[in-house]
């Protein structure tokens, strides 16, 4: 690992210096002329972005004057859309130090919303997160119960994870054709615990990151927390450009890359073998640490399980390759179990600066886990089954009631990436709750606002009659007619 970047400590400036630039922040806005009255909309689009995240709270907003330059409007209209953000909580003042983001009370960021899923009895469409059966859950509990009570004498402790799950892991990796040993494993509470330490250990802020166009949000979110920039290569229905990738590793030299190789959400694309070596060697031309992702790996529906992306390494190239896996999507993502496999030195200082969060994870959940990896030949393949069958149903309901949808099926994984043929999704996606259907528009899988405004991600994780009844209610929210969203002016996240 020659030429990979070290690992290196991360200090963090706390939040008291985040200021907002008005040119910044005049990017992500309508055009005030456009909109009447203009104070209104620019305080709603203020107020959705905060919730989004893709502004930050607890950030100084610019200065009155200089935002109404930037949007070429009065300090007027700026001054009432601060009014109308201060009375609805989504900003305060500090004396003689400008306005602040906030959040209201009882509201909740859209990250949170999306995985605490409806209140109502609305069909749920916006996770893909498969359930476990009950009878094996109840299974595994009286099989480990035993178990537990052994740990008991014990202190608890296992900030690397619990020492026969990280061998089992290990053991996986090798039987998939990548040999690892159980000092290379960090036992996570999911693969975005595993991100989210990767992160803190290897990136400072205003770092750059390559991360694929679209990408899973909550991944995206953890860019953008940790205030890192993010440089997008794109992926198609047709999967990844690797002469783009090369070239983007070569000219931005990004301190890390988050890629989703295997079934790749939300597109479903499946990285062909011959991109996985190329990619390899130009992250190790340019130092850039890989974080590859396969979560979704065990979700293979049509194709045999892809071999580990690090195993496309040269021999002894595999130094600068994070693995994170997760027993999210094969299994429960209640479990919160996950992990990542690195070179040993770096999974110590990882396992050390875990113990800042969580001292490591339950003792239950992690022989819950190793029951169930054990098992693994009993329930992945009817989950395997299961999911082939409400793929037929998802693309067969669409074919008969959204006949102008166009999508392809994937190889694997848990959803359909459709394509709307106009930009809709956020217009069908507020009619479809009308409708009792929660689905969650494309843009949220976009690394730039006013993306992906034409795209759904459907996943197939309900029963076929679910899904066949989600569907007919979708077209019934479209025929009620809908206005496309202009999208936004220049785009632009802000961290
Ligand atoms: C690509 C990808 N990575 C990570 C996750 C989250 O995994 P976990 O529940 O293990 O944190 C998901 C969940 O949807 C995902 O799709």
């Amino acid at each position: 690992m020659a030429d990979a970047k070290r690992a290196r400590p991360v200090t963090r400036t706390g939040h008291t210096d985040r200021t907002l630039g008005s040119r910044q922040l005049a990017a992500l806005l309508p055009d005030p002329a456009e909109a009447r009255p203009a104070y209104r909309h620019l305080a709603r689009a203020i107020t959705t972005l905060i919730l989004d995240g893709r502004i930050a709270l607890h950030v100084k907003l610019p200065a009155e004057r200089e935002l109404a330059t930037a949007l070429n409007t009065s300090r007027a209209t700026v001054t009432a859309v601060y009014d109308l953000l201060r009375e609805s909580g989504y900003a305060h003042s500090r004396r003689g130090s400008g306005t602040w983001t906030a959040l209201p009370e009882g509201r909740a960021p859209r990250g949170i919303t999306r995985l605490l899923g409806p209140h109502d009895t609305a069909i749920d469409l916006a996770r893909a997160a498969p359930g476990l059966p009950r009878q094996t859950l109840t299974d595994a509990l009286a099989r480990v119960s035993p178990q537990l009570a052994e740990h008991v004498d014990t202190p608890g402790y296992h900030p690397y994870g619990l020492p026969e799950l990280r061998a089992a892991i290990a053991e996986q990796f090798t039987r998939r054709g990548l040999a690892t040993v159980p000092e290379q494993i960090l036992v996570t509470s999911g693969a975005q615990h595993a991100l989210t330490l990767v992160l803190g250990l290897l990136c400072r802020p205003g770092d750059r990151v390559m991360v694929e166009n679209p990408s899973y949000p909550n991944a995206l979110e953890a860019l953008r927390r940790a205030r890192l920039r993010t440089v997008p290569v794109p992926v198609t229905d047709t999967g990844w450009d690797t002469g783009t990738i090369e070239a983007t590793l070569r000219h931005s030299v990004p301190q890390l890359a988050y890629l989703v190789p295997d079934f790749h959400n939300p597109t479903g694309c499946l990285m062909p073998e011959r991109q996985r070596a190329r990619i390899l060697r130009a992250a190790q031309r340019s130092g850039t640490w890989l974080v590859v992702d396969e979560t979704l790996t065990g979700l293979a529906l049509d194709v045999p399980a892809p071999r580990p992306f690090a195993s496309y390494a040269a021999p002894g190239g595999t130094g600068q390759v994070i693995t994170t896996g997760s027993m999210s999507k094969t299994h429960w993502a209640g479990l919160r179990i996950g992990w990542l496999r690195a070179p040993a030195r770096l999974v110590t200082e990882l396992a050390g600066q875990r113990i800042a969060t969580d001292m490591g994870g339950s003792v239950l959940d992690q022989l819950l886990a190793l029951d169930l990896l054990d098992r693994s030949g009993e329930v992945l393949p009817q989950r395997l089954e299961e999911m082939r069958r409400q793929r037929a149903a998802l693309a067969s309901a669409l074919s008969e009631h959204l006949p102008q949808w166009t999508w392809r099926l994937p190889p694997g994984g848990l959803s359909l990436w459709v394509d709307l043929g106009e930009p809709i999704a956020a217009a069908l996606a507020e009619r479809a709750l009308d409708y009792g259907v929660r689905i969650e528009g494309g843009t949220c899988f976009a690394t730039d606002p006013g993306l992906f405004e034409q795209r759904l991600r459907v996943p197939y994780t309900t029963p076929p009659d679910t899904l066949h009844e989600a569907v007919r209610r979708m077209a019934a929210a479209l025929a009620d007619g809908l206005t496309p969203a202009s999208a936004g002016r220049r785009p632009h996240w802000i961290a």
